[in-house]
């Protein structure tokens, strides 16, 4: 008996977890055009569809020029809560149970943006969310990695009001030339007030800066992380330590560090033994949120369900939420798993 199995609606499906999302990316053209409109802003694109036609990139740096130019429409508490309601719709749609969001501060308070309006803005809807929506989610708060290291303790000196809405800081922005030993202060200080650590490294950048990540500035996750491949002793770190990757397929195809989704690693780093997840980073500018990336991923590199699976058991795993959180929602995986097993049996396919 030949059950047609759909592995395409397995995927929509899934409840799924999100550990590598920046807020500030999730800002679909549509809504930057309404809120310029909304902010009495002048953009220097014309219409919804030449902004879109600008998403073109060869590089992290030539996406950030483009990321940071979007996120001057983000002025009023409002607007950032607004921003955020419309990812956490997405995100239910695509049934994401849990999101850990980055938001970047000072690509808003060096614009003269209190870092007040932007967490307020954010935490309101992330709130909301939960009676709404049932996603629960933790913030992470990232330092500029092109900024002073000096700037970055002033971030997360102001962070410091909000401490218990905030879970863990990160690293991101430009990596080349920015390496994580340039923050180890401030982030030795962020783990004595109580912040777990995490890292953009091995995006663009050496395997040498997933070391440092790790060494010095003792991070929980790697965000991105494929380079680590380069570097056998790292990738046996990794596996040994079951240090978490969050991977971010589509990310890495649109700013060239893959050439074609054929050609990414995901698919051997999970051989490897890593605990890897897949995530959206900034859907609005690559071509899809967490869905679309494990949809296009598995098309790609013929990911089995076994596969999806894991990716999916892990961000649960290794995301930052309470142990009896993390239980709970691995067994509603495991229920929608044990579902599926008989809604596609040959005996159910039969009836
Ligand atoms: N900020 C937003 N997206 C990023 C990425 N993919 N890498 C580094 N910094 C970022
Ligand atoms: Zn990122």
């Amino acid at each position: 008996m030949n059950t047609p199995y759909n592995l395409d609606q397995f995927i929509r499906d899934l409840p799924k977890a999100e550990l590598h999302v920046h807020i500030e990316g999730t800002l679909e053209p549509e809504l930057l055009c309404a809120l310029a409109r909304r902010n009495r802003l002048t953009l220097r694109y014309a219409t919804v569809e030449e902004l879109r036609q600008a998403y073109h990139f060869h590089d992290l740096q030539s996406f950030l020029d483009i990321y940071y130019e979007g996120v001057q429409v983000l002025l009023h508490e409002q607007d950032f809560f607004d921003l955020t309601w419309a990812y956490l719709e997405r995100a239910a749609q695509q049934h994401v149970r849990h999101a850990e969001i980055f938001f970047d501060p000072q690509a808003h308070t060096d614009r003269g943006v209190p870092f007040d309006t932007v967490i307020n803005g954010i935490r309101r809807a992330l709130e909301e969310a939960v009676p709404r929506f049932g996603i629960s989610s933790r913030l992470i708060m990232c330092f500029l990695r092109h900024l002073s290291a000096d700037a970055a303790m002033q971030t997360l000196e102001a962070s410091l009001r909000f401490k218990d809405w905030i879970v863990a800081v990160g690293l991101d922005s430009s990596e080349l030339n920015h390496p994580p030993e340039k923050f180890v202060k401030v982030f030795e200080r962020a783990r004595a007030e109580g912040y777990l650590t995490v890292a953009h490294a091995g995006e663009e950048g050496p395997p040498n800066y997933i070391w440092q990540a790790l060494n010095l500035l003792n991070v929980s996750r790697i965000d991105h992380g494929v380079r680590c491949i380069e570097d056998p002793a790292l990738v046996q770190r990794l596996v040994r330590e079951r240090i978490p990757l969050t991977v971010c397929p589509l990310s890495n195809v649109k700013l060239c560090v893959f050439k074609s989704l054929e050609d990414h690693n995901l698919k051997k780093l999970l051989d490897l033994g890593l605990c890897v997840t897949v995530n959206s980073d900034d859907p609005a500018y690559f071509g899809g949120y967490i869905t679309e990336n494990l949809l296009a991923s598995q098309k790609a590199l013929g990911l089995t369900r076994h596969d999806i699976y894991t990716l999916t058991k892990n961000a649960f795993e290794v995301s930052f939420l309470r142990p009896d959180e993390k239980q709970c929602l691995i067994a509603e995986l495991d229920r929608f798993m044990t579902g599926e097993a008989v809604r596609h049996s040959p005996l159910e396919g039969a009836r």
